[in-house]
């Protein structure tokens, strides 16, 4: 790899695998492409490294095909980030979901066709949504795919819109599904950064129904590694395969906010229940045997780690977060037609 497309680098999970891939790969020509929406923001990269010569910031749309065109001709390798990715923006108005989760991946995949000669290979970033209520206590890659709401229902098109243009066109995909991210940099409207700046402000923690929904947190550093490990394992190793990236363990919503409670000295009278949001899965565990096998890699941060780590994130960087406290919430017409914030 020697000059690499990051389509989404100025979001969340991108930008900490920007960083991630110059510390540990500083001779490697990055290309960021991105439409800057709401979510996405060039704060999110290092000051410096928009000076740097091997560093090119795209501002753009993935669903540009021109535009797309013209990075693709720089580089080697991709990797797939940009998506609208918030679960409950995608009940509130969904049509931008399957326009840049699903058609933006199309263009993204048509011209990784164009250029294989060059594009050695394409890692698309899918996720663990996609599987929709566990039917097993461990979902491994084989998991049925039943996803219950837009957002995971685009990006399931979008993930087997990649597969199959590797069976036809035989282009070098690779489809990744990590398990919930979280990390420094992720937006407020997901759950651990509102946790966290709730509890900075002493407002209420606001939990979606009872808190017994369970998933598998990643802490964002790990998957980083593990993406690095994608991009670096034999070509034959991982070409045509779907990876999922969690833990293998699970942890309610309930504790993630009793953790953060006890970390910034608060106690539970700061939890709230709001009613339980549409499309809510209840448990998720991954399977971890694949990564393992295939990357060697295993998540190394547990979640008490990893959410000390993103709390002295956000004590820190405290600017950051309070210009974006205004869209910490969406609000949801329920099966009844009450209005909640989600
Ligand atoms: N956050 C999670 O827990 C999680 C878990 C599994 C998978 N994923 C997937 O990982 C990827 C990154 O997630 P994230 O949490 O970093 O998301 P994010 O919302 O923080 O960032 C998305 C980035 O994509 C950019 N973008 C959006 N639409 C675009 C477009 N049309 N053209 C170009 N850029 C565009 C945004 O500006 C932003 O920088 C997504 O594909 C998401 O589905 C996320």
């Amino acid at each position: 790899m020697q000059s690499i497309l990051i389509t989404g680098g100025a979001g969340f999970i991108g930008s900490n695998f920007v960083d991630y891939l110059r510390k540990c790969r500083p001779g490697v020509e990055i290309h960021v492409l991105d439409a800057l929406t709401y979510a996405g923001d060039p704060d999110n990269l290092s000051p410096r490294i928009m000076d740097y010569p091997d560093f090119h910031f795209w501002y753009g749309n993935v669903c540009n095909a021109d535009l797309v065109d013209r990075v693709m001709q720089q580089v080697d390798t991709v990797i797939h980030f940009a998506a609208e990715s918030h679960v409950a923006r995608s009940i509130f108005d969904n049509a931008v979901f399957f326009q840049t989760d699903v058609m933006g991946t199309q263009v993204i995949a048509n011209q990784v066709l164009k250029h294989r000669r060059r594009i050695r290979r394409f890692v698309h970033i899918s996720t663990s949504e996609v599987y929709g209520t566990a039917l097993a206590p461990v979902m491994d890659e084989n998991h049925p795919l039943n996803p219950l709401t837009p957002y995971a229902s685009a990006k399931c098109g979008a993930d087997r819109l990649v597969y199959s243009y590797w069976k036809t066109y035989d282009i070098p995909a690779v489809i990744i599904r990590p398990f919930n991210q979280y990390g420094p940099h992720q937006h407020l409207e997901k759950c651990v950064p509102r946790f966290i700046t709730a509890a900075l402000e002493d407002e209420p923690l606001t939990i979606h129904g009872d808190g017994s929904a369970a998933r598998d947190w990643v802490y964002v550093r790990d998957t980083c590694a593990a993406l690095l490990a994608v991009l670096e394992a034999p070509l034959d190793d991982v070409l045509g395969q779907v990876i999922n990236l969690g833990t293998g363990s699970a942890v309610s919503v309930a504790q993630i906010a009793q953790t953060i409670l006890e970390l910034t000295s608060h106690d539970e009278s700061l939890m709230q229940t709001v009613p339980d949001r549409p499309g809510q899965v209840q448990r998720h565990i991954s399977s971890t045997e694949k990564a393992a096998r295939l990357l060697g890699w295993r998540a190394r941060t547990d979640i008490e780690t990893g959410l000390e780590r993103t709390l002295a994130w956000y004590r820190e960087n405290e600017d950051w977060w309070r210009r974006r406290m205004w869209m910490r919430n969406v609000e949801l017409t329920m099966a009844d037609g009450s209005k909640v914030l989600h």
